[in-house]
């Protein structure tokens, strides 16, 4: 039998690549998440890697509201943890460390950030399947993904995944260097896992 090919996980070493002032000039993280984020949502911040997008998830999550930051690195997850300690987010932020084949964290949120993740992850149909069962109702799930590892047709196949996990297309938001779609449960199964 031929082994399954692993898709490349970017390493904790190149964290600086991902969070950077060049970054902050194409990705500002409060415009791009202030429309979608609210007081007092459980968010799940999917591959936070070193924390780019967590800190401001916390603070348009506000007090009420709670931040799962989950990587599969744990390296990349003190990145992150380092970046808060000390400040008010830190008791908003939970710290989540995912296996490669599941996401595994307890209760359910209301939005899902996969920014640059999804490609780096080998059974994404599972993965859906079990975001879909971590959703409440009028959740949310916002894929990202990277333009120059993720072309338009490979994407367009990520996106017959997450139909085939129940999920539906609600927008498809406009993110520099990024091909994105927004997600929620098909009407009718959003109660079904
Ligand atoms: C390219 S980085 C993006 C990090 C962050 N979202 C950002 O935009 O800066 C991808 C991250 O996803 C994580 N990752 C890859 N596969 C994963 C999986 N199956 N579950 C959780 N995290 C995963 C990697 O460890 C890495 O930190």
């Amino acid at each position: 039998m031929g082994k399954e090919k692993q898709p490349y996980v970017c390493p904790a070493e190149l964290a600086g690549t991902l969070d950077n002032l060049l970054r902050r000039l194409v990705h500002k993280p409060r415009k791009i998440l202030g429309p979608y984020i609210r007081e007092g949502m459980t968010v799940l911040d999917l591959g936070c890697g070193p924390g780019y997008f967590t800190a401001e998830l916390a603070r348009l999550a506000g007090e009420e509201g709670r931040v799962i930051a989950a990587d599969l690195q744990l390296r990349m997850l003190e990145k992150m943890a380092s970046k808060i300690r000390g400040t008010d987010l830190e008791k908003r932020v939970e710290i989540h460390l995912c296996q490669s084949d599941r996401i595994g964290i307890p209760g359910k949120v209301d939005f899902v950030l996969a920014f640059w993740m999804v490609h780096e992850v080998p059974d994404q149909q599972r993965m859906f399947e079990e975001l879909k069962s971590v959703l409440n109702p009028g959740g949310r799930i916002w894929i990202i993904e990277p333009k120059i590892h993720v072309t338009e047709k490979s994407f367009k196949k990520m996106i017959a995944r997450t139909e085939s996990a129940g999920l539906e297309i609600i927008e498809r938001p406009k993110i520099s260097l990024s091909r994105t779609v927004l997600l929620a449960a098909k009407r009718g199964l959003e109660h079904a896992t």
